[in-house]
């Protein structure tokens, strides 16, 4: 068996802000194999971003490991890991804060073509640089290449970054929201795009996303791992984790897509929450984080142990443990559940200003 091709084992990313601890990451793992495809969903704040920059090389962990091809990327020798660093790429959400204003397409592509000695000459690196921004849709070319980010519609800048990204030929992309900047008739497309480009060059996606309408469309043919206060609270594959969510929070989250798609909507038996307020990450709830806001809270035992992420089968793993006793057939579980709170109207919103 060749080693997975990212691999990340118990990771954890703790901020300090004054004197306060935040934990933006708690004991995150999973695997990455080429081609594949994992999306990470989950509220603003959940720990997203930080987690795209450490699976890119970009921010070291607090504690546990990043693995690329199995080696320890933070135990490498620099040339080691500047190639690591170069097999992953990430795209982010603003593409405009991402380019630089003054540079062409042309020399925003040539550059790292040159610098990274992918071409020959500067002849090549254009010639390179076309064929790229025809990948990302940007055709003709030539009409893109002299153009500056100002004259680009906020999609085409995306694709340039895209292309950017691509320069250095990625064995995984990091796609940080990369499509939530844009208008959403525009969205499909890009999204499309890149969807071409995982099937065409083979390259991992880490689909990073707060709208699990988008992962659907994606990630269909891969996973998700729904994030919640820095931990994986469901892990799965996209048609199950969407089909039949088993954590309450992605039950709640799939409610809450505005969207109207129709296989969606089905699942949407208006889902309550207890509470629309996300806890502080530098006071989290004792046992499950999410009991506050949780209908099927039991009390003394969400509020008092924390749940792990457990294996649902082969495929699926869940940390809640109403599922997890529903599915050893606990009936001491019953007796012990609260009826759910009525009258409590409040919707989870996925993004907050
Ligand atoms: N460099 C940093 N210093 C301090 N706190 C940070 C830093 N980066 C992120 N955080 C905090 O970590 C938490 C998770 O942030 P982030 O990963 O950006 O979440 P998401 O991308 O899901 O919105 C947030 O509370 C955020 O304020
Ligand atoms: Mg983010």
């Amino acid at each position: 068996m060749p080693e997975p091709l990212l691999e990340l084992h118990g990771v954890s990313v703790h901020f300090r802000r004054g004197r306060t601890l935040l934990r933006a990451v708690e004991e995150v793992s999973f695997c990455l194999e080429l081609g594949d495809v994992l999306c990470l969903v989950g509220e603003s704040g959940s720990g997203k971003t930080t987690l795209g920059r450490v699976a890119a090389g970009l921010l070291r962990p607090t504690s546990g490991s990043v693995r690329y091809r199995g080696q320890d990327v933070w135990h490498l020798p620099a040339n080691a890991f500047r190639s690591f660093r170069r097999a992953v790429q990430i795209v982010h959400q603003d593409p405009y804060a991402s380019l630089n204003p003054i540079r062409t397409v042309e020399d925003t592509l040539v550059a790292p073509l040159l610098h990274h000695r992918i071409a020959r000459n500067r002849v090549d690196a254009v010639e390179r640089a076309a064929r790229l921004l025809e990948l990302v849709d940007l055709v003709p070319p030539e009409q893109f290449l002299p153009k500056y980010p100002h004259q680009l519609s906020g999609g085409q800048r995306q694709r340039v970054s895209i292309a950017r990204a691509l320069t250095v030929g990625p064995e995984l992309i990091v796609a940080d929201e990369a499509t939530s900047m844009v208008d959403v008739s525009i969205r499909v497309s890009l999204l499309h795009t890149l969807r071409r480009l995982r099937e065409e060059l083979g390259v991992a996606f880490l689909f990073i996303t707060h709208d699990l309408a988008m992962a659907k469309y994606f990630a269909w043919q891969g996973r998700i791992a729904v994030l919640y206060l820095g931990r994986v609270v469901e892990l799965g594959p996209t048609p199950s984790v969407i089909g039949h969510p088993l954590h309450p929070y992605t039950q709640a989250l799939l409610a809450a897509i505005p969207e109207p798609d129709p296989d969606l909507t089905r699942q949407k038996a208006k889902l309550l929450l207890r509470s629309l307020d996300i806890p502080s990450l530098a006071n989290l709830p004792s046992g499950c984080p999410f009991h506050p806001r949780c209908l099927h809270f039991v009390a003394g035992l969400c509020d008092v142990e924390r749940p792990l992420l457990d294996a649902v089968d082969g495929q699926r793993a869940v940390a809640c443990h109403i599922v997890q006793q529903e599915r050893t057939g606990s009936d001491a579980l019953q007796s012990r559940r609260e009826a759910p709170t009525s009258g409590n109207d409040e919707r989870l919103s996925l993004e907050r200003g």
